[in-house]
């Protein structure tokens, strides 16, 4: 959580700054600051509250001189969001400067032998310890800044991605990482420093991507100096030619990012199955996972570790690959899984799911597993992420950059990938018929149309939002592959219009949330065309007999569920094993909808982060 950016070089820095702080505010906005140096005075600015907030505050407050800044905006972990505990933070001789994004776990000790030497602390947060300590190492041994940051990192427990100067130094900033990202942009005698690249790919394609323990010295005018931590020794820089461009990071005439991503799912499903599914040839190509074909076909066992959105593509997953591949799946919330001492064999194959690919959940059941003998494939979007790096093999969804909050086109292209994986395995294992293999392919390769003519109903959907949206509980209800969905539905309402919703099992609802229902409550029911169909029909009767109001997703043509319903979402047809891949559309734009009307902030929903980097 926490996003970071920073600029060196010869340009004006705050409009770079501010502009990368935008598109990093997705990261955290529970406050923001600034601080620019121009050689002689150092401006500092940074206020509780959004990056908005911080750009009135910069107007009014300080000159926005310097061509090296740096800017954070942050996600609360140590101290309430006040303007105090604010980033950046400066140190006690008022030299260093410094941005972190990460959680220092040991900084009460080291904050109490700090106070001890004679140091005062302004704010509550773990940050303004970590800078303080640098300085005094920087002041005991007296060594440059980048040593005295080697030495201090070396002491500290936690997570960190930090970007530092040194006001006798204003053609240098030294940045390190250790759990949190950290990309630096390299232009031309210019260098950019930020949690993802979207702050400086106006300016670069090409990136570093800083690895766990690593730290770089950072010149105006000269070569990057990267070094690992532990023992400063030189690493050599990789330079990665990126792919992102500006318009994948603009809302592109949206009014929001959440809207603009779930619209662009038609495509970005194909962008994640293009060249990887021949559907008319029968063929899956997916190269991380043909290199270790057998551990899969050889597992006891899949375990599917993730958190949020991403674990709910696992529970989806598991119904897919225990069908096809008759492979057992176990669906793990990473945080669980990580503490549980699980038992874990060589035999086992985990498959981590991350949209981000920087969950701190994620990737520590991730270590975990491997250090047990497993074997880790990691399903991620963000290319270079820490989890695709930290994985053995895996597929990218290549969704684009999802920058909504609330997770829309991971979902979508995640179950993609995850479908594309149990197909191939089924037909290499034997435990799919040949017509039921070509079936599938022929309708994955409808999805991208299917989900276009659900997008269609948008228009009907607000008008139910617009029934609903006072609502205070929502049930969702779901069986079988659409028993996700409905987590995910309830998930998402809750996000972003802070109404409490409930996903369920729908006959589950009969051992407990039926107790909820009453004439006020709607309950949202996915009924489409599947093995289940009578049965959900039988659930729908007990809600009406309670006097629920029922919202139904039902495939398009359907009568029935049509005539018990208050009110229906129209999906198109596709084989149950594929729904999730369509119902999920309807539920997507309902809690939009919902959320807009009560005037929520759709893509910066209150206390949450798209990427949770702490535990
Ligand atoms: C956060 C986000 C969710 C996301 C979850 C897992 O809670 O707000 O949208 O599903 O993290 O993130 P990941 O990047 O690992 O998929």
């Amino acid at each position: 959580m926490c996003g970071i950016v920073g600029y060196i070089g010869n340009r004006d820095a705050y409009p770079i700054i501010m502009n990368g702080l935008k598109r990093l505010e997705y990261r955290g906005y529970d406050s923001a600051g600034i601080a620019l140096y121009d050689g002689e005075t150092i401006q500092l600015c940074k206020t509780k509250g959004k990056v908005v907030d911080l750009e009135a505050s910069v107007e009014k407050e300080i000159s926005k001189t310097g061509k090296l800044g740096i800017g954070h905006t942050r996600w609360a972990t140590h101290g309430i969001p006040n303007d105090i505990n604010s980033h950046p933070h400066f140190s006690n001789s008022g030299d260093l400067v410094i941005i972190h994004n990460g959680i220092i776990e040991n900084y009460a000790t080291i904050k109490k032998e700090l106070i001890n030497r004679g140091y005062i602390f302004n704010s509550d947060t773990d940050t303004e310890v970590l800078v303080n300590l640098i300085e005094d190492v920087k002041k005991k041994e007296n060594v440059k800044l980048g040593k005295a940051v080697q030495i201090a990192l070396n002491q500290v427990v936690g997570a960190y991605a930090i970007a530092i100067f040194d006001k006798k130094k204003p053609d240098e900033i030294i940045v390190a990482k250790l759990g949190s990202p950290l990309a630096i942009g390299i232009g031309d005698d210019e260098f950019f420093v930020a949690s993802d690249a979207s702050p400086f790919i106006e300016f670069t394609n090409n990136a570093i991507y800083l690895e766990d323990e690593e730290m770089a010295i950072i010149r105006k005018d000269r070569d990057i100096e990267i070094r690992k931590i532990k023992d400063d020794s030189i690493v050599a820089p990789y330079v990665q030619e990126l792919q992102l461009n500006l318009e994948q990071i603009e809302k592109g005439g949206y009014d929001h990012f959440m809207l603009k991503e779930i619209f662009e799912q038609p495509s970005v499903i194909k962008d994640t199955y293009r060249g990887r599914l021949l559907a008319d040839k029968g063929i899956i190509k997916l190269g991380g996972l043909e290199d270790y074909i057998e551990k899969f076909t050889n597992a006891d066992r899949i375990i599917i570790v993730a958190c949020g959105t991403s674990w709910h593509a696992g529970l989806v997953a598991e119904y897919i690959f225990e069908d096809w591949a008759r492979i057992p799946v176990e669906v793990e919330y990473a945080s669980e899984f990580r503490y549980r001492n699980p038992v874990i064999t060589e035999k086992d194959v985990v498959i981590a799911i991350s949209q981000s690919g920087e969950t701190a959940d994620t990737l520590a059941a991730i270590k975990l597993a491997k250090e047990k003998g497993a074997f880790v494939y990691g399903i991620c979007n963000v290319v270079g992420s820490t989890i695709s790096r930290a994985t053995h093999s895996g597929t990218y969804t290549h969704a684009g950059p999802e920058i909504g909050v609330a997770s829309t086109k991971a979902f979508t292209t995640q179950i993609t990938v995850l479908t594309m994986i149990a197909l191939k395995l089924a037909r290499i294992k034997g435990t799919i018929s040949q017509s039921d293999y070509m079936l599938h392919l022929r309708e994955l390769d409808l999805i991208p149309e299917n989900v276009a003519k659900a997008l269609k109903k948008n228009k009907e959907i607000e008008e139910i939002a617009a029934v609903f949206k006072d609502a205070t509980n929502f049930l969702y209800l779901g069986r079988g592959y659409n028993f996700p969905v409905a987590l995910e539905g309830a998930l998402k309402l809750k996000e972003i219009s802070y109404i409490h919703a409930e996903g369920y099992p729908a006959a589950e609802m009969k051992h407990g949330p039926i107790a909820l229902i009453d004439e006020q409550m709607p309950i949202v029911v996915i009924a489409v065309n599947s093995n289940h169909y009578e049965k959900v029909v039988s659930n729908i009767q007990e809600i009406k007999s309670r006097k629920g109001k029922i919202i139904a997703v039902v495939t398009e043509g359907d009568t029935v569920v049509r005539e018990m319903a208050d009110y229906i979402m129209e999906v198109p047809n596709t084989p149950e094993t594929l729904s999730p891949l369509v119902t999920t559309i309807p539920l997507q734009l309902l809690s939009y909808h919902i959320a807009l009307m009560l005037d929520r902030n759709v893509d910066q929903p209150r206390n949450l982060a798209k990427a949770v980097t702490v535990e």
